[in-house]
């Protein structure tokens, strides 16, 4: 600051310096000028009164012809302190007399012509001399008495004669000297002046850089712009501007420091080994993250399209442990061990999956039936009727405890971890608490909670509260859905509810209800490194799709599911190509449909339905090498679809009703360019998080249409702001962090149940 100020001050000071050196420059030859003038101008009229003064004597020896007689007089004249020399010239000019120091070089034709000059300055070697020639005039006198009677009679009679000249050569070194003191003063004044100003200049410099300070100081804490006293209208603007930019530079530094203590796998692993000790982890899920397929090729491997799978499983590669899931592949059984386990991922083998089988039968009751065309239309309101079949029910049950059972059978000690995925196992926990009461379980589920009148109309309301209250911890995606449930659990169970402690007791058994949002992994650097340009991810998606060489591609990317808003989606691209008809031919929308529940009717009349209207818009919009909508309703793997992200110029999630959404985390990661935009619904978990989305109601056809054209229409440094705020946003409260802070709270909850378990050992004692 010290440094800024000096150097605020110099800018002041040199300009200031260089021009009183000018002006100093000036005066002094000014003045010079005026001193000469000035003394010339005396030392004429001195020279007048002389040649006056000698002018009858001077007559009268030439009259005489003694001019020998003039030497005393002259003699004595030049002893004065500024003649130097007398010279006397006749009128023809020949120098009749002169002092010893008459310049010998100087002839009296030469003094008449120099002081006839402005400035008849003669240099000599011992310095400079002041020329000047005044005539004697008269007449010729008579040398007897009666002569000069007659003369002076006559005296008036005719015009006095030239009778000779006087040359006066005066002394200038004194002029040299008053000059130079002059000069001395002069100068010596302008340096007092610049002084004393470069002094004010500091001391106004430093106070009203102080002030500067001091109100702009005022002015970051707001207090300027309170009091009119601080800050004028006229630097309220600049405040503003201040303030504004001082943020961006603010949110930038913040982007690139990125989270305080980022959660990572290694953080994850740690907090694993200390605060629980190390102790066995078994996640139980209906989807595998590894599904064997048979094919021509012989067994493959695939991911299936499913966000839990996308969450958990960075989780479960960082614990190791055991995920127990549904063996749904048609090749699963010919990979697994004895006790029905493999080790994943292929190649890694980082922890075991261990499958458990259904039969079509149980699948029907319990996958299809209760968990998809009951628990799931019940909890997302998205006008679906919920279907409840006694049967369904009873293969719930009867599946629960299945996998309750192998939870139990995997279990190495008395209290493993275990955490419980969505809404197919409501009832394991209570199942696992049963036989295991020591064990620790987390219950996460993946969908919304709806509020207490619409769970109601679920027959076995009180069965599914139960089963899940049998867990340590409930968690779910936002608060909103906590405060659903526990006020489901207040209107139909005999419980203790603490609002303030978001815990709820019931039966002995007290549960932590508490909001985790979900995420997904933060991409590693090599992982990053190892993707396609964006200039390449465009070309190869173009190429594959026969897009128009500088279409605007939008893309969604969900499960074939009734929840997504894909019919929404597609009759917002209509109303968009119909509003603003210059996109027809330029804008293409990509939608990426996973096959999922297709054998439910309810899914199936759905995907007909959009496949219909697809097919209605590109028959209207399309042209040759033309087609607006592209609907891809087939499995596609990560990497593809991690190319489509990074292809597109938008991606829309318009889901009806979301617990979170993880498709809209996965296109920011993939955003590495910071540009793309996101139109995102508002009842998606994730609108709350990613709020620098374009946000849409997607009922409302109109206003996602507007947002489509605006996201299309975008200036890149808008996108540039609002991606790397959402990139900023989803690194740091990625997958690691929601599985810490279980597992975090967890770890608490085992330490206080061991210290009561202590305490009550010791009151037995
Ligand atoms: O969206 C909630 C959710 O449970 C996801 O976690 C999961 O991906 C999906 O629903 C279930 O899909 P599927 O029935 O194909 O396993």
């Amino acid at each position: 600051m010290k440094y800024k100020t000096l150097h605020l001050q110099l800018r002041f000071l040199l300009p200031l310096i260089a021009t009183l050196i000018v002006v100093a420059y000036l005066a002094v030859h000014l003045m010079d000028g005026m001193t000469l003038r000035w003394f010339s101008r005396d030392v004429n009229s001195r020279g007048t009164l002389v040649a006056n003064a000698l002018s009858d004597s001077v007559a009268e020896a030439i009259d005489t012809s003694r001019l020998e007689r003039l030497r005393p007089l002259f003699d004595r004249t030049v002893k004065g302190e500024r003649l130097f020399a007398i010279g006397l010239c006749s009128p023809d000019g020949r120098l009749l007399l002169a002092t010893s120091a008459f310049p010998g070089t100087l002839t009296c034709r030469a003094a008449l012509e120099l002081s006839e000059q402005i400035d008849p300055r003669l240099a000599l070697t011992g310095g400079a001399v002041h020329v000047g020639v005044h005539d004697v005039m008269g007449h010729l006198a008579a040398h007897d008495a009666a002569q000069q009677a007659n003369a002076a009679e006559d005296a008036d009679a005719g015009p006095p004669a030239l009778l000779g000249r006087l040359v006066l050569v005066h002394d200038m070194s004194f002029i040299e000297l008053r000059s130079q003191d002059s000069r001395r003063y002069l100068i010596g004044l302008i340096a007092v002046l610049g002084l004393v100003f470069a002094v004010l200049t500091v001391v106004v410099a430093q106070l009203s850089w102080r002030g500067w300070v001091k109100g702009v100081r005022a002015i970051m804490r707001g207090e300027g712009l309170l009091s009119p006293l601080q800050t004028s209208a006229d630097l309220a603007p600049f405040a503003a501007d201040v303030r504004a930019r001082l943020r961006d530079l603010e949110d930038e530094f913040r982007r690139q420091q990125g989270p305080q203590a980022e959660w990572t796998a290694q953080r994850l692993r740690t907090l694993l080994g200390t605060q629980l000790s190390g102790d066995q982890v078994i996640v139980v899920s209906n989807r595998e993250p590894y599904i064997h397929e048979r094919s021509d090729d012989g067994i493959v491997v695939k991911r299936p399209a499913s966000g839990l799978v996308t969450a958990v499983e960075p989780v479960m590669r960082a614990c190791s442990g055991t995920w127990i899931a549904h063996g749904s592949g048609s090749a699963d059984r010919e990979v697994v061990d004895s006790a029905d386990r493999v080790r994943v991922p292929p190649g890694d083998d980082d922890y075991w999956l261990r499958r458990v089988w259904l039969t079509p039968e149980e699948e029907q009751g319990y996958y299809y039936g209760f968990a998809n065309e009951g628990l799931w239309p019940l909890c997302h309101v998205a006008h679906v009727r919920p279907v409840f079949r006694e049967s369904d029910w009873a293969a719930y049950r009867a599946v629960n405890q299945r996998f309750a059972d192998a939870v139990v059978a995997e279990a190495r000690s008395e209290d493993p971890i275990v955490l419980v995925q969505d809404y197919h196992f409501a009832l394991l926990p209570a199942m696992v608490r049963e036989k295991l009461p020591m064990a620790t379980v987390l219950t996460f589920w993946h969908i919304p909670w709806p509020n207490p009148e619409s769970f109601g109309i679920c027959p076995w309301r009180r069965e599914i509260l139960q089963g899940m209250l049998g867990s340590t911890i409930l968690g779910f995606h936002t608060r909103y859905h906590c405060k659903n449930f526990i006020e489901t659990v207040d209107r139909y169970l005999e419980a203790r509810i603490e609002h303030e402690h978001s815990t709820i007791a019931y039966q002995e058994k007290e549960t932590l209800v508490e909001s985790y949002p979900i995420s997904i992994a933060w991409p590693s650097e090599q992982a990053a490194a190892a993707w396609p340009s964006i200039a390449e991810c465009r070309r190869r998606v173009s190429e594959r799709l026969a897009l128009p060489a500088d279409a605007c591609i939008a893309v969604g990317v969900d499960r074939f599911d009734y929840t997504k808003g894909i019919l929404e989606r597609l009759n917002a691209v209509e109303r968009m190509l119909e509003k603003w008809p210059g996109w027809i031919g330029r804008f293409v929308f990509v939608q990426v449909a996973a096959p999922t529940r297709g054998a439910l009717d309810e899914y199936s009349a759905f995907q007909d339905r959009v496949q219909r209207v697809a097919k209605r818009i590109n028959e209207r919009f399309g042209r040759p090498g033309y087609q607006p909508v592209h609907l891809l309703a087939f499995h596609h793997e990560h990497d593809e679809v991690t190319e489509l992200f990074r292809a597109a110029d938008i991606c829309v999630v318009t889901s009806l009703h979301d617990g979170m959404n993880l498709v809209c985390k996965e296109f920011v990661a993939a955003r590495d360019d910071d540009l793309g935009v996101l139109i995102l619904s508002r009842f998606a978990g994730a609108a709350r998080e990613l709020a620098e989305a374009l946000i849409v109601n997607p009922y409302h056809v109109e206003e996602t249409a507007d947002a489509l054209n605006r996201a299309a229409t975008m200036p890149l440094a808008e996108q540039r702001e609002r991606m790397a705020s959402l990139r900023s946003t989803v690194r740091e409260y990625n997958v690691f962090r929601w599985a810490g802070r279980m597992l975090n709270d967890a770890g608490r909850w085992r330490l206080r149940a061991r210290i009561e378990a202590r305490v009550r050992r010791h009151q037995a004692d």
